[in-house]
């Protein structure tokens, strides 16, 4: 990891895209940006894929997206999707932004991938990123998912062996709230046939 993910979406970003529609973000994007009631802000998406359906929903808004994915196929992807999205190359752990520049941050279906020892810095980035009273969104793993309260280890997705890592929603709220965090939601949610813990935060401000 994550070389092996890398390939593994390389080899999967025809594939996924063509059954993304499966899973119908549009109740998620909603009730996000219920929370939002902005138009024209910066969106950040982390793990943005293919550019659909979050960067659309917000381009469609009259935000600037940017999106960060290390696939270079899904990228290609985005290119055709979302020409408008200012697309980065990039590994989301090693990516940085300058303090407050984004109203919003979404990693949708894609920080789960990420080694759970890294995410204190990974959402304390997230938080200087974002401008305060800004919000973010993302898909957590959860026991639904993998089996275990705590998991690191390899699940397979459309045939490719993936990558996955988590801890308790419990351990994981405590270290929002460490890092500065206020937790607006946190839901299971049922898409596609799969559960996972959908969580909305926000920077004090
Ligand atoms: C399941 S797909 C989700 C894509 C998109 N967010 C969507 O909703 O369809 C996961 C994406 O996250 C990307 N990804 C996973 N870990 C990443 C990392 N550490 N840095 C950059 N991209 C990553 C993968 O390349 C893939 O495009």
């Amino acid at each position: 990891m994550p070389k092996d993910l890398i390939a593994a979406y390389n080899r999967l970003a025809v594939d996924y895209d063509k059954n993304r529609g499966l899973f119908d973000m549009s109740a998620v994007l909603n009730d996000f940006y219920q929370h939002i009631k902005i138009d024209n802000g910066n969106l950040l998406d982390l793990g943005c894929g293919a550019g659909e359906p979050g960067p659309g929903f917000f381009i469609s808004k009259g935000w600037n997206v940017t999106g960060v994915d290390f696939s270079e196929k899904m990228l290609e992807l985005a290119k055709k999707y979302q020409p408008e999205m200012h697309r980065i190359l990039a590994d989301v752990t090693e990516v940085d932004f300058s303090p407050g520049q984004f109203d919003a941050v979404t990693a949708i279906y894609s920080l789960f991938h990420i080694e759970r020892e890294k995410h204190p810095l990974l959402f304390t980035n997230i938080y200087n990123w974002l401008k305060p009273g800004g919000k973010a969104l993302f898909t957590y793993a959860c026991k639904e998912y993998t089996g275990k309260n705590e998991f690191s280890g390899y699940i397979t997705f459309m045939s490719e062996k993936l990558y996955y890592s988590h801890t308790t929603p419990e351990k994981l709220y405590k270290m929002l709230k460490r890092i500065g965090f206020a937790l607006l939601s946190a839901d299971y949610r049922d898409i596609g046939g799969e559960r996972f813990l959908w969580v909305t935060i926000r920077k004090p401000g």
